[in-house]
């Protein structure tokens, strides 16, 4: 099955299309056996381009696919659920979507549904992402759960969590690549008051990035020991922290990721 397994995509927006942009490049599947829908022409005009399967027609992609991703948002999963529940009888569904459980899609399906949950992140586009997959219940064949971690591990790290961590663990990985893009984003702006050029500031600061983020990966330490090396007593880096401190930076953070964390239960109990 795994090498004729189908895959549907009900949206093709930023997640969607990151994934699927995953899945064609690394070959994962065949641009015939992925089948695509979406109210958005240009959203689906690269995918037909490259040989899939696009339609407007939600039910014909379930028709047409084993393995289903509902890539649209939390607040219209439940709409699509009703929409293509008749034609999910023994296939999969795959949700991405914030906050929405598993349970709650269950109750919109045919019993012999198996349903799957992930939180991935958008550099998954890149071969970069870091996806958290809900642990599956004992109802969801191997064969489902093997090729949705293939797709996610084909494009990154996968970690696997309890269904009920996934709303905290979404304020780590799912939406904690935003908190990288505005954090480069202010020290570009800031670079240009200070003279620097926002290319180059760009550059100093995405490769300061990766370097963080390689020393996090293969050192030994941990990010406050790592954060202690630069940040020598009586240096420059010290003088930015306590400057973080007086603004109070950390509580700002924990502050955000409460929010995040909090709005994806907000989620469940509105889906
Ligand atoms: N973006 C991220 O970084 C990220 C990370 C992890 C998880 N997710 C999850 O991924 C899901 C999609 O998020 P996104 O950021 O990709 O949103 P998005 O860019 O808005 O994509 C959703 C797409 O679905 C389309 N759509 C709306 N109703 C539809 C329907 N009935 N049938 C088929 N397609 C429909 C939308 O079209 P219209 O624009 O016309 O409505 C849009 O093109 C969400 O549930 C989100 O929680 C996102």
């Amino acid at each position: 099955m795994e090498g004729s397994m189908r895959l549907g995509s009900i949206g093709a927006g930023h997640m969607g299309g990151a994934i699927l942009q995953a899945v064609l490049d690394t070959g994962l599947f065949t641009p015939q056996r992925v089948h695509i829908s979406s109210p958005v022409p240009s959203e689906l005009e690269p995918y037909a381009k490259r040989g899939c399967r696009t339609n407007r027609d939600n039910v014909e992609t379930a028709r047409n696919a084993d393995l289903i991703l509902l890539a649209v948002r939390p607040h219209q999963i439940q709409d699509v659920l009703k929409e293509i529940a008749a034609e999910t009888e023994w296939k999969c569904v795959l949700s991405i979507a914030a906050g929405v459980t598993v349970a709650s899609i269950k109750e919109s399906l045919p019993n012999s549904v198996a349903v799957l949950r992930a939180m991935p992140n958008l550099p998954l586009a890149y071969g970069s992402g870091a996806t958290v997959m809900a642990i599956p219940g004992r109802d969801v064949p191997n064969r489902f759960f093997d090729m949705t971690v293939n797709m996610f591990k084909s494009a990154g790290k996968v970690v696997y969590l309890k269904e009920e961590l996934i709303n905290a663990a979404t304020a780590l990985g799912g939406s904690a690549v935003a908190y990288f893009f505005r954090m480069a984003s202010v020290m570009a702006g800031w670079a240009e008051q200070n003279g620097i050029h926002p290319y180059e500031a760009l550059q100093i600061i995405n490769q300061s990035m990766a370097g963080a983020s390689e020393m996090l990966t293969r050192s030994e330490k941990t990010p406050s020991e790592l954060a202690s090396g630069v940040a020598v007593p009586g240096g420059t880096t010290e003088a930015a922290f306590q400057a973080f401190d007086q603004a109070g930076f950390d509580e700002a953070l924990i502050a955000g990721m409460n929010a995040c964390r909090d709005r994806g239960i907000e989620l469940v109990s509105s889906s």
